[in-house]
């Protein structure tokens, strides 16, 4: 008889944001360490996993659609196993296994170390739930595949115990928890030495971090990991405005290699709407913090997220915010129209938008955010940027990049392309609303020193 001596496979689909896309990164080292090796196609897998995301919209219709299409595959008799993960999973838990009766597993985001013990489980016969917060969870650093990536995530605080009224996250995620500083020096110093230049340290409040059980905040992580030789680029999301000590404003100021871009979510521009979203600061407390950052650094570009259409939001509350973004000029914005969520506290406050007006809305946001961009876009025309490399562009011999406030540039790759994760040098030629388009500059024989006159080194 014949034996296949087909490896076997795994696809992971992620959607939401980087918390979600670490996790995917864990959950396929851990499938690795068990010599399943990854595929982008669906239908070579031995394994799947959908790592859900339940910020907005009807994410558990789209979860079941997208189950729906998997388990298909498992009709040609082959065994498949297919397991719901992310935020969908800790809402949905038992209820997802009811309503698919082929799906094998649900793990939730508190339990992802525990992929490899589940899928054992799971092969001895049980269809495991695995959700929930449990004091003791598996962290294994060197289980993370992070191959093809240009920048090493690091997680240092789990979960949120802040009650914005229309985020489901607090549920899906769990309550707050901050690793310990020494293990997350440890996991950087292993990146490092692994090559990559940039870390990113993630959390939903980012800046809210404290040392289990001592008394250092953010701000002394922040003295602590810039420090760390080799470290070229060190980017933090996502910081909570109300957060954001003047001790944290002057480390950023203080470390040329904290990159000078901030992910600053300020949801609206008018006082009245966040307090009912439960922010807990103002529109002055906001643009006071603002103001706060850019003397501490002046190259600073901030980006933010945006609510649209919350619950009895007024054409004047929504001026306001226009007003709001126009004042701060930020260098992006993530808007997003107003989406009811279950277990949330928005949803019961009434007042509820018009979707076509809230829609109107979000293009009117869109419009002028992109005239905005566009503006502090053109004047980078000229200017020689450090450029991370982030992979190669659609348009075949081009490479695509991050500029060191994060813009995406896009450069021909030239006869020595630059590996990914690596650093050059580009000279901006042209500017969109949102990329920029550049030429690599010859370094020739000062590789690396060779700055291009009338620039700074982390503008752009
Ligand atoms: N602390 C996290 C928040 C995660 S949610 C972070 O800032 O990354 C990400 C963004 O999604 C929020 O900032 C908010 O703008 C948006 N969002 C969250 N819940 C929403 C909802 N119910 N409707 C519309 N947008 C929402
Ligand atoms: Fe959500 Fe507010 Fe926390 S937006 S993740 S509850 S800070």
């Amino acid at each position: 008889m014949e034996v296949s001596r087909r490896p076997r496979r795994f696809f992971i689909e992620t959607w939401g944001c980087q918390m979600n896309e670490l996790d995917s990164q864990r959950m396929a080292g851990q499938l690795m360490q068990q010599g399943i090796l990854p595929t982008r196609e669906p239908r070579e897998a031995d394994v799947i996993l959908l790592n859900s995301c339940s910020v907005r919209e009807k994410a558990e219709q789209k979860v079941y659609s997208r189950l729906g299409e998997y388990r298909r595959l498992k009709r040609d008799g082959r065994e498949l196993l297919i397991g719901l993960c992310g935020c969908v999973a800790q809402q949905e838990g038992e209820r997802a296994l009811a309503r698919v009766p082929d799906l094998d597993f649900v793990l939730g985001p508190a339990r992802v170390g525990e992929l490899q013990d589940v899928l054992a489980r799971r092969r001895a016969g049980e269809r495991v739930v695995a959700t929930g917060f449990p004091a003791e969870r598996t962290y294994d650093v060197d289980a993370v595949s992070r191959h093809g990536e240009y920048k090493g995530m690091v997680t240092i605080i789990e979960g949120c115990n802040k009650n914005c009224t229309f985020c489901i996250v607090p549920q899906t995620r769990g309550p707050e928890r901050s690793r310990p500083l020494a293990e997350i020096v440890r996991e950087v110093r292993h990146l490092l030495d692994y090559g990559f230049q940039e870390v990113e340290l993630l959390g939903q409040t980012v800046n809210h971090w404290r040392e289990p059980g001592g008394d250092l905040d953010f701000a002394d992580l922040l003295e602590e990991v810039a420090a760390l030789p080799g470290l070229e680029r060190l980017r933090f999301v996502t910081s909570y405005p109300r957060d954001f000590t003047p001790r944290m404003v002057e480390q950023v100021g203080k470390h040329a290699n904290i990159c000078p871009s901030l992910h600053l979510p300020v949801q609206s521009g008018a006082d009245s709407v966040l307090r009912r979203m439960g922010r807990g600061y103002t529109r002055r407390e906001y643009l006071d913090l603002v103001a706060q950052l850019r003397r501490a650094r002046p190259d600073l570009a901030l980006s933010t997220d945006l609510i649209v259409g919350f619950p009895g939001e007024t054409e004047e509350e929504f001026r306001l915010t226009l007003e709001l973004v126009e004042a701060v000029g930020f260098s992006g914005v993530y808007a997003f129209k107003y989406s009811p969520r279950p277990g949330t506290a928005a949803p019961r406050l009434g007042g509820a938008v018009d979707a076509e007006e809230a829609s109107e809305r979000l293009q009117r946001l869109f419009a002028l955010q992109e005239g905005i961009q566009r503006q502090i876009n053109a004047a980078l025309v000229g200017k020689s940027l450090e450029v991370i490399v982030t992979g190669w562009g659609k348009q075949p011999g081009t490479q695509t990049g991050r500029t060191p406030c994060h813009r995406v540039i896009h450069f021909a790759a030239g006869s020595e392309p630059v590996t990914l994760g690596g650093v050059t040098r580009v000279q901006v030629e042209e500017a969109f609303a949102y990329s920029l388009l550049g030429r690599r500059i010859e370094l020739g024989g000062t590789s690396g020193t060779a700055e291009t006159p009338g620039t700074t080194g982390q503008e752009g």
